[in-house]
């Protein structure tokens, strides 16, 4: 087991939420590592999210998918390992439209294994999500649980994952896989489910909030995701899988009413729209596996969401733009009905 990140990454999806926040962190805190960032620059990824890096001479961008394998095989070259972020991540849109979802999320993460398996690198580290567990009525998924994923983005990443276990089993690859929570936090795309409440708040807009609210979603500060993205690159056995979660679960009615007394907005606000399709009621995952690497989350969930209800308001410059154009599309076709159908929750 090394004590150091390998010192060439390449992060694929590094122009995301969590990506840039990896790669900001990663080239801040180890001065010998570069970082390559191979990113397609979909709807949700963002060159003003890595303005922070784009002038240190450690880090590098390029614009490209990671299911072109030429591209992919002619960056892994150059890298001792790959860090994948690279996914299509929203499941309301996996539900509208899942083709991306099975080409990046499924296809594209086996460009980057064989990639990996060539160049014979020292880590891959794949980035998963606890949906992959589907619904969790009681007690918390482990890593041995079985998958059951029931949207088609649970279904991509679970394919993900399963490629990544038969690399490490067929060919010996040096893998590392994580489930995560629910991240939240700055430059997060206003599309999920924080950073959407918030800015909608902001402007005094309605929040569409899904069937009865009552579902439970386990909150993970970004900061602590990458902290122990970095405690598993590290310390992590390879062929291993890591849960990471906040700690923090709660209704998203909780969270509504949470985001609405931070900004001092009313919760007449809130309107209780029809729900999502095939909509998981809870997740919750046991971390013990990766508490035993050392790692537990620093930032407490009060902390915060206060901290990103505060960059959301100080940065309008950053999310109004990216909520024009393609997003009031989306936003028409994924709330216009919803929104005349719902009603309100006081
Ligand atoms: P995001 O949607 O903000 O970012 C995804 C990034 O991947 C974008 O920059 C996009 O341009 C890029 N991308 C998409 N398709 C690509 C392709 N074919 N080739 C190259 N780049 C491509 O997502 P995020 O919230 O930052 O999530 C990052 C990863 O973490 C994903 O794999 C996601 O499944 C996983 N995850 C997310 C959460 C969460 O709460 N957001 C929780 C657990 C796990
Ligand atoms: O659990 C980890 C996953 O968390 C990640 O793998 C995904 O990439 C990420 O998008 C997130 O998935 P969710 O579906 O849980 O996140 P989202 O923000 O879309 O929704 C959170 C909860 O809020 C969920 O129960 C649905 C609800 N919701 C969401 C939206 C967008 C609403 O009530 N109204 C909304 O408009």
């Amino acid at each position: 087991m090394s004590d150091a990140l390998p010192p060439r990454l390449l992060v694929t999806g590094g122009a995301g939420f969590i990506g840039s926040a990896f790669v900001r962190r990663v080239l801040r805190r180890h001065p010998v590592v570069s970082v390559t960032v191979l990113d397609k620059l979909t709807y949700a990824g963002n060159r003003a999210n890595l303005v922070d890096v784009e002038s240190d001479p450690r880090f590098s961008f390029v614009h490209g998918d990671i299911a072109d394998a030429e591209l992919v095989d002619r960056l892994a070259a150059e890298v001792d390992a790959i860090v994948n972020f690279a996914a299509e991540s929203h499941v309301d849109r996996s539900i509208e439209e899942p083709d991306a979802f099975i080409r990046t999320d499924v296809y594209g993460t086996f460009v980057l294994l064989e990639a990996a398996r060539r160049h014979e690198h020292r880590r891959y580290l794949q980035i998963s999500t606890d949906e992959v567990y589907g619904h969790v009525p009681e007690g918390s998924s482990t890593e041995e649980d079985l998958l059951k994923p029931r949207s088609p983005y649970s279904a991509s990443k679970s394919g993900g994952d399963l490629l990544v276990g038969a690399y490490h089993a067929t060919y010996g690859l040096p893998t590392l896989l994580t489930r995560a929570s629910n991240n939240f936090g700055p430059y997060q795309y206003p599309e999920k489910v924080i950073p959407l409440f918030i800015t909608n708040a902001i402007d005094d807009e309605p929040l569409p909030l899904y069937g009865d609210g009552l579902q439970i979603r386990d909150w993970l500060y970004v900061d602590d995701h990458c902290d122990a993205l970095e405690a598993v690159l590290v310390r992590g056995e390879p062929g291993e899988t890591y849960n990471v979660g906040g700690g923090n679960e709660l209704t998203n009615l909780e969270l509504t009413r949470a985001i609405l007394e931070l900004l001092d907005r009313p919760m007449s606000l809130v309107r209780s729209v029809p729900d999502r399709a095939g909509h998981d009621r809870r997740y919750s995952v046991d971390c013990s596996k990766l508490h035993a690497l050392g790692w537990q989350p620093i930032v407490g969930f009060a902390e915060a969401l206060e901290r990103t209800v505060r960059w959301y308001v100080d940065h309008g410059d950053w999310w109004r733009p990216l909520k024009s154009g393609e997003y009031l599309d989306y936003y028409r076709r994924q709330y216009g009905d919803r929104l005349a159908a719902g009603s309100s929750v006081d």
